[in-house]
């Protein structure tokens, strides 16, 4: 007798994403990440990519990231806490922990440990965290994680999140005030200096994530804290080593304390192994780059800047936008994934996105420029979206 597939379910799900054209492939690097790569056997301009900077195929990471791993091996061997600390991820805390400008510096495998491993570890179930509706999917889970009182306010609204922490004042357990320094699927900016002055009129924590602004705001790409100079006035820092800095990983940047607890209490740092020599050794020659090469971050907003002219003066709707990442909303997540494909059929990569990354009616085809688009490629991707926009009818005949 054939038993029952007590996982039917999921193919019926993915039957009816199919129906309703929100079921996704995925799309296959065939070469480096880079301005063009190869998807799928096609030529593209890469407009999908978080390498800002173009770090993922600089000489000096690649070269660092070999002489490591001839050196000291291809992987760690073990958790940082039974024996998979090495010289290389010290060094990496210490020069992270430098170009922050902070006491103390830990580093983990993602952006995403990072993130949930952090706010699970400070937080208990006394305690409350008021969170951005935006906030990243990371944030989010180590918020359930902590399973600490979960309290959003509207996006970017410093304001209500005071309103939120005066009904808590008088109630018990510590409050934790949360952002994303820049927003993913939006490319707008925290209100950092608002949150900040919030957080400290009621003595809350201060936490943000600046996944997408390392690398890409701020001194050097120092990164939102930097941007608004609010030094010493955000308690926990989050970036990630995987995007502006090319390579893979995240970290914590904050007080020698709040470190060591992590050191201590943190699950992803405690239960998963340390990044392989390589990653390590990558990650400082990157840090290397944005000191010595600050012509890219410049390059960067350049392309920001003329891209995003030209795809407003065509006519898309790239909502609030202030940072290389600019969204074209399109409504229908049935739409976004078609035109993400004709893109793609002409020769452009920048994918559909839709429910629920992002909320109902405002799919949308999400492009990054880096540093390292030149202007042809960026007007060849330019010509590409007016041309596929006006026969989609999202753009006027
Ligand atoms: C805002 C934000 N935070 C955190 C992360 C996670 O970073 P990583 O890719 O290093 O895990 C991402 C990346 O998707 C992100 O966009």
């Amino acid at each position: 007798m054939k038993l029952a597939d007590p996982l039917a379910y999921l193919g019926e799900q993915l039957e009816a994403w199919k129906k309703a054209g929100t079921y996704q492939r995925l799309r296959v690097l065939e070469s480096a990440s880079a301005a063009e790569s190869r998807f799928d056997g096609r030529e593209v301009i890469n407009l999908a990519s978080n390498n800002y900077l173009g770090l993922t195929t600089h000489p000096k990471l690649i070269e660092a990231a070999a002489q490591a791993a001839r050196r000291f091996g291809a992987g760690s061997g073990a958790v940082r806490t039974i024996s998979g600390t090495m010289t290389l991820h010290m060094a990496l805390e210490e020069r992270i922990a430098r170009f922050k400008n902070v006491e103390a510096c830990v580093v983990f495998q993602s952006g995403f440990a990072a993130n949930a491993g952090t706010v699970a570890a400070v937080l208990t179930p006394e305690d409350h965290i008021i969170s951005d509706e935006l906030n990243h999917a990371s944030i989010i889970d180590g918020c359930r994680l902590s399973k600490a009182r979960i309290h959003v306010f509207p996006h970017k609204d410093a304001a209500a999140a005071a309103r939120i922490l005066e009904e808590l004042a008088s109630v018990p357990g510590r409050k934790l005030l949360i952002t994303d320094g820049v927003f993913s699927m939006d490319g707008d900016i925290a209100p950092l200096p608002a949150l900040v002055e919030v957080a400290e009129k009621y003595g809350a924590i201060m936490m943000v994530d600046d996944a997408h602004s390392s690398g890409v705001l701020g001194r050097n790409g120092r990164g939102t804290i930097d941007h608004f100079n609010l030094h010493g006035r955000v308690h926990i820092q989050v970036g990630t080593l995987s995007k502006a800095i090319g390579v893979l990983g995240g970290y914590v940047c904050g007080s020698r304390n709040l470190i060591d607890f992590l050191y201590h209490r943190a699950r992803p740092f405690l239960f998963s192994t340390s990044h392989p020599p390589a990653v390590a050794a990558a990650c400082m020659a990157a840090f290397d780059v944005l000191e010595h090469e600050p012509e890219r971050i410049q390059n960067l907003w350049d392309n920001t800047k003329y891209f995003k002219q030209g795809l407003t003066s065509a006519g898309f709707n790239t909502g609030m936008s202030e940072t290389p990442i600019t969204p074209v909303i399109v409504g229908e997540a049935k739409v976004a994934h078609q035109l993400s494909a004709a893109l793609f059929e002409e020769g452009v990569l920048a994918t559909g996105i839709g429910y629920p990354t992002v909320p109902e009616g405002k799919a949308r085809v999400r492009t990054i420029v880096t540093a390292t688009h030149t202007r042809q490629e960026l007007d060849r991707a330019l010509e590409v979206f007016t041309r596929v926009g006006r026969r989609m009818a999202i753009l006027p005949g």
